[in-house]
């Protein structure tokens, strides 16, 4: 089959798998409707492949996380990123506090609420308005395109992300935060409801794919150390504590979002991105594992 087909195919197998259920812990992502689901596939060479909803907006989330810590690793050098955030897995929820106290403070890794709130900190700027501005810009150059902030989201999260605010606190205790904690918990929560589409996702992990090159505008956004770099922390915590059992079945790096986004990166020739707001326990959309699955199995995409 060529592509297109398969990337239909995976669409019709999968649109009436109706288990799994729609954040509602912010309350703005409840209204999404569990029936949306669309794919988009985009090579190194920029093909575009595409079924379902894949121009519905959602907001990024948690897959805003792999992108922006490739922009801390450009801006400051994976050493030190390293050094101040982690890259091993915690074995335990995206939002969890006890992975910090039992790591003596360390945030972990950036794919996590800890880490990822510690690597927007982590970015060299003088204050918060130049934080969120090097946050946008970067994203929207891996897009492609300039992304918006969805207000309705950002608000909705500001007015419940107390547990992220206790994160972000908790390691400044232990000195493991770069910027004051309320503002990179804002700047954080403003990259997480950044509007995407199944598309923009695909553009993005094609980014990656390609040595950080954007296939569609042709610009160089981060080097292709930093990809590699990015993309190990992906392949070992980019689904959570799901991410062996994800690494085993679908063998790709991969980033996962509590709206129901997945980006998935076959280095060298390009990426998936899903969107269906059904997710598992852990927080991963449900049709877009099984998607991803369908299709690194029928591309030969598996790693390993
Ligand atoms: O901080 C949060 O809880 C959200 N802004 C992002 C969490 C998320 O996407 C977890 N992913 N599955």
């Amino acid at each position: 089959m060529r592509v297109d087909e398969l990337v239909h195919a995976a669409h019709v197998r999968y649109a009436a798998a109706d288990d799994g259920t729609v954040a509602d812990y912010i309350p703005a992502l409840a209204q999404a409707d569990p029936d949306w689901f669309g794919l988009s596939l985009v090579g190194v060479d920029g093909g575009v492949h595409e079924a379902g909803d894949a121009g519905i907006r959602f907001t990024i989330q948690s897959i805003s996380k792999a992108f922006v810590f490739a922009l801390a690793c450009e801006a400051i050098g994976h050493e030190r990123v390293h050094e101040r955030v982690g890259v091993n897995n915690t074995g335990l929820a995206f939002n969890s506090v006890i992975a910090v106290e039992l790591n003596a403070g360390s945030p972990m890794n950036p794919m996590v609420n800890a880490g990822a709130i510690a690597t927007t900190a982590l970015l060299p700027t003088s204050d918060a308005e130049e934080r969120w501005a090097v946050v946008r810009d970067g994203l929207s150059r891996f897009a492609g395109r300039p992304l918006d902030l969805d207000e309705e989201v950002y608000r909705s999260e500001t007015e419940t992300n107390h547990r992220n605010r206790a994160i972000a606190q908790l390691l400044h205790s232990y000195g493991r935060l770069a910027a004051d904690a309320d503002e990179a918990v804002d700047v954080y929560t403003r990259q997480c409801s950044l509007a995407v589409d199944a598309h923009d996702l695909a553009v993005m992990g094609a980014t990656l794919a390609d040595g950080g090159v954007n296939p569609v505008t042709g610009e160089q956004v981060v080097s292709a150390e930093v990809c590699r770099d990015t993309l190990s922390v992906l392949a070992s915590c980019g689904l959570y504590e799901r991410s062996g059992e994800w690494l085993f079945e679908i063998g790709l790096p991969a980033k996962s979002g509590v709206s129901g986004g997945i980006v998935a990166v076959a280095p060298g020739k390009g990426a998936v991105g899903a969107f269906s707001p059904r997710l598992d326990a852990a927080g991963n959309s449900v049709r877009g594992q099984r998607a991803c699955a369908y299709l690194s199995r029928a591309l030969g995409l598996n790693l390993f």
